[in-house]
């Protein structure tokens, strides 16, 4: 081989044993094997040559061909192994580490929606729909309709908030109750009824355990055979599921309320011996609810007829029992809008109430 081709050579291999990672190799391969490259520049001379001078130059220049891409390929191997190598290093990952929170993880549901979703998914078991109905009133649906008489003080005792009168004399309010949905639903929909009603009200009172704007659930069922025993069940299944005990002894005492005779507020048993409530147990009493065999009055002005229709109802505080079940201490935090109270006593988005899996995990 010339002195010539011999440095040549020595020069490519010395390029490809400098380069540092595959793409300055791939700049070598092309600059000397590629359609330009030095190398077949080179053997683009052959042709020229005297038949004697191409026998020797010929096997030489395929020889160096051969050789230089062996060299490439074997050197193309190392590199991408160390590279290989040096990425498994850099990209390291620690699995101990604490996961990063996804919003589904860092997002919370407020307590009371959760509170209606743990009621609902009880209701719903038990064969419940879910009604609504309007949070501005008029005096009629709100009191008239449930047999609230005019200038009776029972009308008074509930803080409305009135809007101002219209032209036409009439004057809207905000619902102080969710009972005026019995009568938007008894009005279009023909027993037999059993609706759970959800909902905003809205009094003029405020401190500890009252905002201007709560939550009430009713409960309303309509048919020709509907009775305090059923009542009695439901309720006494819907309290054992929501505080999620085995027992749950009720005490029903006589009270009054229009809509429905007689009407009954129910107590709780509980235990208060100790830094929280328990309840299912115990010797101390807690009112919970008030409920009653829908007023003949009620059902008349819905359209129904009492010697046909009987039915019962309950109005229960969501906020009330969400503070009682989940320990809460002021009912005012549930206004404030604080993420650090709400990621405190939130729920967890996915974690959603069923009574397979837990009402509350
Ligand atoms: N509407 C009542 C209130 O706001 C609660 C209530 C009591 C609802 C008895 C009812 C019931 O349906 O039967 O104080």
């Amino acid at each position: 081989m010339s002195d010539d081709l011999k440095q040549f050579e020595a020069e490519i291999l010395a390029n490809i044993e400098a380069a540092t990672d595959e793409v300055a190799l791939e700049a070598i391969r092309v600059g000397v094997l590629g359609k330009k490259g030095t190398l077949s520049e080179r053997m683009k001379t052959l042709g020229k040559m005297t038949p004697e001078e191409r026998q020797v130059m010929g096997p030489a220049l395929n020889g160096l061909k051969q050789k230089i891409s062996d060299e490439i390929s074997t050197k193309s191997k190392l590199l991408s192994s160390a590279a290989l190598e040096a990425r498994l290093k850099s990209e390291k990952v620690d699995v101990t580490l604490p996961t990063q929170a996804t919003p589904e993880n860092a997002g919370r549901v407020h307590p009371i929606s959760q509170v209606i979703d743990e009621v609902t998914a009880i209701f719903a078991d038990m064969g419940f729909a879910i009604a609504e109905g309007p949070e501005v009133e008029t005096d009629y649906y709100n009191f008239t309709a449930l047999n609230f008489p005019e200038g009776h003080p029972a009308r008074e005792m509930h803080d409305t908030f009135f809007f101002n009168e219209k032209e036409d004399g009439e004057r809207k309010l905000l619902r102080t109750h969710t009972s005026p949905v019995q009568i938007h639903t008894m009005e279009n929909q023909e027993p037999p009824i059993r609706i759970i009603i959800p909902g905003k009200t809205y009094r003029c009172d405020s401190d500890a355990t009252h905002t201007p704007m709560f939550h009430q659930l009713e409960g309303l069922v309509v048919d020709k055979a509907a009775n305090i025993a059923n009542l009695k069940w439901v309720l006494e299944e819907f309290c054992k599921n929501f505080f999620e005990v085995p027992h749950m002894n009720m005490r029903f005492r006589p009270s009054f309320f229009p809509f429905t005779e007689p009407s009954l507020e129910v107590d709780i048993q509980c235990d208060r011996s100790g830094n929280e409530v328990k309840f299912g147990e115990g010797n101390d009493w807690m009112e919970i609810l008030g409920c009653g065999m829908v007023h003949p009055n009620v059902l008349r002005s819905s359209g129904l007829d009492p010697e046909v229709y009987q039915g019962f109802a309950w109005g229960i505080g969501i906020d009330r029992i969400a503070m009682l079940k989940y320990g809460m201490p002021d009912l005012r935090a549930f206004f404030d809008a604080d993420s650090r109270w709400l990621s405190h006593y939130g729920f967890r988005p996915l974690d959603i109430p069923t009574l397979f899996a837990g009402i509350s995990q």
